[in-house]
């Protein structure tokens, strides 16, 4: 496969790499990317499902998607694609994952420093009282109750600690974030399509940097000049042969 030598030199090389994912490193554990034809955001409208200004005025629409969803999430396991990441973390070549997905994939497949950008799925977290309770207990509520109420307050704008459009990343996750990026000797960009900012500020400030960009992704990304490296295909596939060749 083109590329995959030089990625894995590079990958052998680094001391203090950093992964970047997408959702595309989870497709092959069965959750769907948001773009893309198959992408979840041609199925639903993301300002009525994903929207926080549309989320306060009528959250039941989320709630309705999150519903029928959530076996998908609660059944999903890691892929080869985050198995090869957490291992080349233990192997020392990275240093963490910076990941915008929210599906607890990476933990689940052992990754220690882990940065979620975009929150996480396993909480659910209530605007009005601050009130928090795990996603899976909401679940038993929804058949009966759309939207969820707040246990606490019995208010109705209760949502999982996943940052919707319009709101903004967790601080922290930022600054681990970007101080991963600064002091990275190699970003590795896995299943984005490196459109939606400021997550994509953190492969972008690597790049600025100079420190070398590998990319592995089914389809162009707009950091593909960018690259010292594109190695094109499925996550759960390339990421094995990285780490194998790599040495892991
Ligand atoms: N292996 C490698 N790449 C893949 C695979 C795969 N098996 N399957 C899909 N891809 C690629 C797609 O070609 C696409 O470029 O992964 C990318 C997924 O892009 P998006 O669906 O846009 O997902 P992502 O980049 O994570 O979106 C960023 O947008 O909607 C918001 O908050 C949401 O975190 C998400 C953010
Ligand atoms: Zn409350």
């Amino acid at each position: 496969m083109e590329g995959l030598g030089e990625a894995a030199r590079l990958v052998r090389a680094a001391r203090r790499g950093v992964a970047f994912t997408g959702a595309g490193v989870s497709a092959e554990s069965g959750i769907r990317t948001f773009r893309g034809e198959n992408g979840l955001w041609k199925q639903y409208d993301p300002v009525k499902t994903a929207t926080l200004s549309y989320f306060l005025k009528d959250p039941a629409v989320y709630w309705m998607v999150s519903r029928e969803r959530w076996h998908t999430y609660r059944e999903a396991q890691p892929n080869p694609g985050h198995y090869a990441l957490a291992a080349l973390e233990e192997l020392g070549h990275l240093a963490g994952v910076v990941t915008q997905n929210t599906d607890s994939l990476h933990l689940k497949a052992g990754s220690q420093r882990l940065v979620e950008l975009h929150g996480n799925g396993r909480t659910v977290r209530c605007l009005d009282c601050g009130a928090s309770e795990p996603r899976s207990e909401v679940q038993a509520r929804l058949e009966s109750e759309l939207p969820p109420h707040c246990r606490t307050c019995g208010g109705i704008h209760i949502k999982p600690a996943v940052v919707f459009f319009g709101e903004s990343l967790p601080p922290a996750a930022i600054t681990e974030a970007m101080g991963l990026a600064r002091e990275c000797d190699l970003m590795l960009v896995v299943g984005s399509s490196l459109g939606v900012f400021p997550a994509a500020e953190v492969p972008l400030l690597a790049a600025e940097r100079g420190a070398p960009l590998v990319i592995v992704n089914d389809e162009p990304t707009p950091l593909d000049e960018l690259a010292a490296v594109v190695v094109r295909g499925r996550s759960g596939e390339i990421l094995p042969q990285i780490q194998l060749l790599a040495g892991g």
